[in-house]
């Protein structure tokens, strides 16, 4: 029988285990990426791990997500970050040159590489061939050690492309077509294979849009063929030499198809809040939009950018509504400065941000109470855009230029009918693209071109906790119970108030689950010891693994839920926190504040394999729960956590 592509490249990097789905497999990583939230914790354990060079073929640090540095905690930081670049062996990029992703891809992703990044949008390069997973910062820092990365083989699904995009529709409503039929949960435990006829239509930038959002669809990864495309791409960025052909055999079979014509889509938008509330634009066509903002790792590149500067030569953005354009990356910014597009812009009434992600976790251009945002990105969770009420509609970069000159929601089709004169912008490829990348890009810097040889740690940056070793008896208080679709958001917000916190984790512990309870942290610590109890997908969102970290600081010992998202279960065994699955009927029936006791001799359990769990509620009913792990994750988990696992393994342990 003949491989899928996924199956191919995960065959070059298997250390362990066999391609069975749902099988766990131990796979070598290549290149690693972090970022400025989640990059401290990866160094900060590297160093913990006791480990001094990076070993992976590469690894990069980028500041992204919170570059405005407001206070010196932000810039402590960075400099903290630039320092472990230096000190270990990374690239380090500086804050304002860009979204670790759209940066990523332009000077490092290669087809047929693996990728481990402490970011759930790391699959993005999987758009030009790359096998890209997110995943908790902690097991960034033991694959840039060396370490393999554990995982469950996921299925393999089949996305067939057929047809052509008509006008108007673009790679951003492939992907949101895709959350429509499939839901934020369609992709859990999978990865979607691109093939069919439609791929060859569609250039990297495009792709990658689509392998992106394939995030938001709960999938460890999305991957695309390479071909002509790919390498014209490469060549374009100085890199044609790390093209590979790559394909899935003919006989390929996969766990499942769903098959696309791209001739039937129509421009779409994802209404608040959620990614996977989608419907044609006409649907909510006439809703009045104070704000429009393009950018983000989504639809950041250069090539987003382009038909919104198209669209808006000799005409400005309507008086009532504000338009922002955040680039990707700094290259992406200056291609559109030197071909005078950032002018164009700026004469409709677009103002520009530095290359971050800002506004896409609350951190600047937060909407106003009760309006409307209509967003280039890929997440619109509630609270997230930094104000509670929000209404944020995700949508491509045309939809999005469109409302911005109508004042208000339109399908892009019917305002050019309205106009007379507004053209459907054809996809176009930056031509500049060689100039200052890679290693010529003044705002990163090489391993040897380092900076600092020794850690720099400011006032606000602290040591990482440990938790004990697991007892025989885990019991207390049910802290606090949650609905469907918690977020790492809701768990810990990624707000600029918040975040800078990231690296003093006694401090950021005093906001977990502060949206959902502003009492929780209190509570939570003044009792000794405590569980969690959620609907379904909990955890669903960001990588950040300071959604487990926080709980278990404030003495959180497990999570009962009726299912868990990826990164986040593995961030939970990483630090400790069994995470037991219940069913619905139970869930409804256990109330906040109820006594939990696991009846079992619960470290034995764990460690010998035991799938069933007996929980005691109140001491007057029982319910079974159910602990989903490897072998691996089991001894993870009774050792206190990852850190703790894998020093106590170098120790002979
Ligand atoms: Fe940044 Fe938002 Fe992407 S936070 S990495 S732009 S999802």
């Amino acid at each position: 029988m003949g491989q899928t592509l996924t199956e191919k490249i995960l065959d070059d990097h298997l250390v362990e285990g066999d391609l069975e789905t749902g099988e766990e497999i131990g796979i070598e990583i290549d290149q690693v990426l972090t970022q400025d939230t989640t990059g401290t914790l990866v160094w900060l354990q590297f160093e913990a791990l006791g480990l001094d060079e990076v070993q992976t073929e590469l690894a990069a640090q980028y500041c992204d997500h919170q570059t405005y540095q407001f206070d010196f905690k932000n810039t402590d930081d960075h400099r903290f970050l630039r320092s472990a670049a230096g000190t270990f062996g990374a690239y380090y990029s500086r804050p304002g040159n860009g979204i670790c992703h759209n940066v990523h891809k332009e000077n490092f992703a290669a087809p047929g590489k693996t990728l481990l990044g402490s970011d759930s949008h790391t699959p993005t390069p999987g758009g030009l061939g790359q096998l890209a997973i997110g995943s908790g910062g902690l097991d960034v820092s033991v694959a840039m050690g060396g370490g393999a990365y554990y995982i469950e083989m996921p299925e393999v699904v089949n996305v067939h492309l057929e047809g052509e995009l008509p006008e108007w529709a673009t790679a951003k409503d492939i992907a949101l077509h895709l959350l429509g039929e499939l839901t934020v949960k369609g992709g859990v435990g999978k990865i979607f294979e691109y093939t069919g006829p439609g791929v060859e239509s569609l250039t990297v930038p495009e792709r990658t849009t689509i392998t992106n959002l394939g995030t938001e669809l709960g999938a460890t990864s999305s991957i695309f063929p390479t071909d002509e495309k790919t390498k014209d791409w490469l060549s374009r960025i100085g890199r044609e030499d790390d093209y590979v052909d790559l394909s899935p055999d003919e006989d390929a079979e996969y766990a499942d198809q769903i098959t696309v014509d791209l001739s039937e889509l129509e421009p779409l938008i994802a209404c608040p809040s959620m990614p996977d509330k989608v419907v044609p634009v006409s649907e909510v066509a006439g809703e009045d939009v104070e704000q429009v903002i393009i950018g983000s790792c989504t639809n950041g590149a250069y090539e987003d950018i382009l038909p919104g500067a198209k669209m808006l030569k000799g005409r400005t953005v309507e008086k009532k509504t504000e338009m922002v354009v955040a680039p990707g990356s700094k290259q992406a910014s200056e291609m559109l400065a030197r071909e005078g597009w950032t002018a164009e812009m700026m004469a409709a009434g677009v103002n520009f941000s530095e290359a971050t992600c800002g506004a896409c976790i609350g951190i600047g251009h937060v909407p106003g109470s009760d309006s409307v945002s209509l967003r280039t990105f890929n997440r619109n969770f509630e609270g997230r855009s930094g104000i509670e009420d929000d209404n944020v509609y995700l949508c491509s970069p045309e939809v999005a230029t469109a409302a911005a000159i109508a004042g208000e929601i339109v399908d892009p089709r019917d305002l050019a009918d309205d106009l007379g004169d507004l053209e459907a912008p054809e996809f176009e490829m930056g031509s500049k693209y060689s100039e200052g990348m890679g290693q010529e890009d003044p705002d990163i810097i090489a391993p040897d071109e380092a900076v600092d040889d020794e850690l720099i740690k400011g006032p606000n940056i602290g040591d990482v906790p440990l938790k004990d070793e697991m007892g025989s008896e885990l019991s207390g208080p049910n802290l606090l119970k949650m609905e469907d679709n918690i977020t790492t958001d809701h768990i810990i917000p990624a707000t600029q108030d918040i975040l800078m916190y990231r690296s003093n984790i006694p401090k950021l512990s005093e906001f977990t689950l502060s949206r959902v309870d502003e009492d929780f942290a209190q509570r939570a610590l003044d009792s000794d010891g405590g569980f969690l109890v959620a609907g379904e997908n909990y955890g669903q969102g960001s990588s950040r693994e300071h959604a487990a970290l926080c709980p278990m600081y404030l003495g959180v010992e497990g999570v009962l839920a009726q299912s868990f998202a990826r990164i986040h279960k593995a961030n939970l065994f990483n630090f400790g926190l069994i995470p037991l699955e219940i069913d619905a009927s139970d869930y409804e029936q256990i109330e906040q504040g109820d006594d939990i006791e696991i009846v079992d001799d619960v470290a034995d359990a764990v460690r010998s394999g035991q799938e069933e769990f007996t929980v005691r509620v109140n001491d007057e009913w029982e319910l079974t729960a159910t602990l989903d792990a490897s072998e691996r994750e089991r001894r993870i988990l009774a050792d206190g956590g990852k850190l703790s696992h894998t020093k106590k393994q170098a120790e002979g342990g």
